[in-house]
């Protein structure tokens, strides 16, 4: 069996979420790609840290080139975050003929052009699927189901920290900072959680989807925003008194060559859909003007969820690149499955 290899530039949350996945799921990814997927090396700031997880030592190292410039390595996964570190490993990793797949939506709202540029100059693969919504197939959706569409409304939550967060507050009565420490111990939150609070994180994740959805590049920093962090435990009671719930809404809609963009927490009638999206679950309204109006939901942070987008990605380069592609995932059905589906 061909083998390919994966170097992996950071071991937190998303990181483990991609070790875990392999490990548990690895005859079925073999067999779908009819490759033996090897993870080669894995970057990390500190190699003594207890991760808890089982991962042999020599398999880490603080020396990004060990993985960048490693000839056998086919794929990169970049799950560090930040923006200028990141950008700069992904930039070399395209140099030496690596493709990448990234989780990191701070690096692909800020740089995506100059990204997808280098990604085509070198020949190589970008993919970014878990960088908005987690594991909810949101990129995909829009870059290949809705293609045929003009994509005119995209609403909905998609930071799963703040989505938490006023979840307890307002189901369980937790006070913010209580509710903020769960989300951070949960692995939802980003390494610095003011992003979250803030909104940074939605509207790099706005700034993505209006580039995928709308063909326009617009920076994230231009997007008027306003976090949760003025909401009180008595905003929310208010609100439940009158009939709504507080989320913290994206916003993207396009009127004719006029474009709308925002976020902020907005007051949703209780029996509304995405009054229903509770702790780190994600929701995505989006309306085509073929397909018309649908929403995609799921969980929208944390570690496996996570991984699995990231394993999505790096299964559709896999079988870009991978010599023994077999096509159908129907290949890797087992005949115990089969027989059971007989019998009945
Ligand atoms: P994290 O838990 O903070 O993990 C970051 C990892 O990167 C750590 O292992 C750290 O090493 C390593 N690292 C950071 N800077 C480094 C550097 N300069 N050199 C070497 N190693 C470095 O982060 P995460 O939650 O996994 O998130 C990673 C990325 O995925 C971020 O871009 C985030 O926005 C995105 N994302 C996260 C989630 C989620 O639910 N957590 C969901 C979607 C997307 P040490 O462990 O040695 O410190
Ligand atoms: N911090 C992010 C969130 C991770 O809470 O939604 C997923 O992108």
């Amino acid at each position: 069996m061909n083998c390919i290899k994966i170097g992996i530039l950071g071991l937190g949350n998303v990181g483990k979420g991609v070790w875990n996945i392999i490990e548990e799921n690895k005859n079925k990814i073999d067999n779908y790609l009819g490759s033996n997927l090897e993870i080669k090396k894995i970057l990390v700031r500190d190699i003594h840290k207890n991760r808890g997880i089982a991962i042999p030592q020599e398999k880490l190292t603080t020396n990004p080139l060990e993985i960048i410039q490693d000839p056998e390595i086919d794929i990169i996964i970049e799950v560090i975050g930040g923006i200028d570190t990141a950008f700069e490993y992904i930039k070399q990793a395209f140099e030496n003929g690596k493709h990448v797949v990234t989780a990191n939506k701070a690096v692909i709202a800020t740089h995506g052009n100059k990204l997808r540029a280098l990604a085509q100059r070198y020949g190589v693969e970008l993919r970014y699927e878990a960088s908005v919504g987690g594991g909810i197939p949101i990129i995909n959706t829009l870059t290949q189901s809705l293609s045929a569409n003009k994509i005119d409304e995209l609403v909905g939550i998609i930071n799963g920290t703040t989505n938490y967060i006023l979840t307890q507050m307002s189901d369980f009565g937790m006070d913010f900072d209580d509710a903020l420490k769960l989300a951070q111990e949960k692995g939802y939150a980003e390494a610095d959680p003011t992003s979250d609070i803030e909104g940074e994180d939605v509207a790099f994740k706005l700034s993505i989807l209006i580039a995928v959805a709308f063909g326009i590049h617009i920076e994230p920093h231009e997007i008027p925003r306003e976090g949760i962090t003025k909401i009180s435990k008595k905003d929310i009671e208010y609100a439940s008194q009158l009939g709504y719930k507080i989320k913290l809404f994206a916003t993207a809609k396009k009127f004719d060559n006029n474009f709308e963009f925002h976020v902020h927490p907005t007051l949703v009638p209780s029996n509304h859909p995405l009054a229903s999206v509770s702790n780190e679950f994600n929701a995505l309204f989006i309306r085509g003007n073929a397909v018309g109006e649908l929403m995609l939901y799921g969980k929208g942070a944390g570690s496996m969820p996570t991984g699995s987008a990231v394993m999505g990605d790096i299964l559709e380069i896999g079988k870009i690149i991978g010599t023994n592609y077999k096509s159908t995932p129907l290949d890797v059905v087992s005949e115990k499955h089969l027989n059971i589906i007989g019998e009945g």
